[in-house]
């Protein structure tokens, strides 16, 4: 339905309002990058066809997007939405679209209902130039609609003089354009940056427009929060809050039961099935997977990770880049780090780290552990207190331990270094060899009970 329209998301300038080096459209919503969101919802009209200016700080924001490298416009000098719209414009002719839809890059409220309502609308209406309006109590930085008998105008806070365009009347403009290429190449051109800010202006598209008797449609979509801009750190605050909101609610109509909803923090990537059980504070961010009949407990943070059904994760776990298998118990107070691999009704306790590790089936390293670039074999027992020494300071080296083996609680294992199954460790061992099936290693001091010369009075 919108094969000729070519999507150009803006989002070269810094964001001073954030008050951060960071690019106002990399600042995380849920764990995104704001300009994922925005992405998102214009793929929904534009499919592959969206290009994207940057400008400040671009190459961190290219590198943020790998997938679309080719798509990039570059605007070296941040001079204004007119003169990104400049930039980008022999691009947009080159790829020989009709229409392009133009976003503003910090709007990720947006919604594939929202574009695409605008775009048919603006069609069946056939304008040269359309844009959203909503209304506002106080129009703050926002540009002005004006609609006098002469058309309509978009006029910026900077310039806004009562007494020439009278009093304001609430309606702004969102920062969304359909612009016709043919329209927009005659006249980006001509754009001035006569004003207030010294910027080309966009918006001022709008009035050159009737100007130059081709036909504005300035759709009005009443107030709709959904197309607010983010300017400021309360702004982020939000948007984040309505989208996650909407996110969790979600879930209950997924068939997840979710307690203390309001403390609960899902990224919108991540997928929860049916069945599940999770109890806010706890945040679960990135590309992760909750399989059916899972529990997440209370003050649990988790990335990248994949929970298989009937897991459980106890309160006050950090996941990051890990797999839990079916049946796994993980925590209270566990930490999961990059590749920590748990194979079914593994179990993981508390003030247990895991980094880089295979643990096979039924595995438990119940209390105070370190297990880095390990792989332990199916039904071994880790001690408390066992530490894999995977790293001599320039190196890290890998421990293998066999199946069934039981690890003595207080163990140094110095890798590399191999247990055998079936080998049983004596506690407090510093094991720094290699260890047969079926052997029991004891690497300690002997303990030598002596009588006192002078016993304690
Ligand atoms: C803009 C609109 C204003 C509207 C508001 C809605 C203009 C002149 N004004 O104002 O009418 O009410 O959005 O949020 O367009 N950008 C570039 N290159 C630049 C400057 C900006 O790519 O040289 C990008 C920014 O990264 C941002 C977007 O354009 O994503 C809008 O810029 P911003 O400075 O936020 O414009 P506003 O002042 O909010
Ligand atoms: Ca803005």
């Amino acid at each position: 339905m919108f094969g000729r329209v070519g999507g150009l998301v803006l989002a070269a300038g810094k964001g001073v309002r954030m008050h951060s080096e960071t690019p106002k459209v990399l600042r995380a919503i849920l764990g995104e990058p704001m300009l994922s969101y925005v992405l998102r919802a214009c793929a929904s009209v534009c499919e592959d066809r969206i290009h994207v200016v940057v400008g400040y700080g671009a190459d961190t924001v290219r590198q943020a997007f790998p997938e679309r490298e080719g798509r990039f416009v570059v605007q070296d000098r941040q001079l204004g939405t007119g003169h990104a719209l400049a930039t980008a414009l022999p691009v947009l002719v080159a790829a020989g679209y009709e229409h392009v839809l133009v976003l503003n890059g910090d709007m990720p409220l947006l919604s594939r209902e929202i574009l695409a309502g605008f775009v048919a609308e603006a069609m069946a209406q056939q304008a040269d130039v359309a844009f959203v309006s909503i209304e506002l109590d106080h129009p703050g930085s926002y540009g002005r609609v004006v609609r006098a008998s002469g058309g309509v105008s978009i006029v910026e806070a900077k310039d806004y003089d009562e007494s020439r365009h009278g009093a304001a009347s609430g309606e702004i403009n969102a920062g969304i354009y359909f612009l016709r290429l043919s329209v927009a190449q005659k006249l980006v051109p001509l754009l001035r940056n006569e004003n207030q800010s010294g910027e080309f202006y966009i918006t001022d598209l709008v009035e050159m427009t009737t100007q130059s008797g081709g036909v504005v449609a300035a759709i009005n979509r009443g107030r709709d929060a959904a197309l607010l801009g983010v300017n400021s750190p309360r702004e982020l605050s939000m948007a984040e809050e309505t989208l996650r909101a909407g996110l969790v609610d979600a879930l209950y109509d997924q068939g997840v039961l979710v307690r203390n909803p309001g403390q609960v923090r899902v990224g919108p990537r991540v997928a929860i099935a049916p069945g599940v059980e999770m109890t806010g504070p706890c945040e679960l961010y990135g590309d992760t997977a909750v399989g059916a009949k899972a529990k997440v407990g209370s003050h649990v943070w988790i990335r990248d990770s994949k929970l298989a059904q009937g897991c459980e994760i106890l309160p006050f776990s950090h996941l990051d880049e890990a797999q839990v298998g079916p049946l796994c118990k993980v925590g209270p107070f566990a930490r999961l780090r990059a590749g920590a691999v748990l194979c079914e009704d593994a179990r993981v306790g508390n003030f247990v780290e895991v980094k880089k590790s295979v643990l096979g089936r039924g595995v438990k390293a119940g209390h105070l552990t370190y297990l880095g670039d390990a792989e332990v074999g199916a039904g071994t027992n880790v001690g408390a207190g066992t530490i894999t020494c995977n790293y001599d300071g320039k190196n890290k080296h890998a421990t293998v331990i066999g199946e069934n083996a039981f690890i003595g609680s207080n163990t140094s294992l110095v890798a590399p270094v191999t247990i055998g199954a079936d080998a049983l460790i004596g506690a407090g061992s510093v094991i720094t060899h290699d260890v047969p099936d079926g052997a029991l290693a004891v690497a300690r001091g002997r303990q030598n009970n002596i009588v006192r010369k002078t016993p304690a009075s």
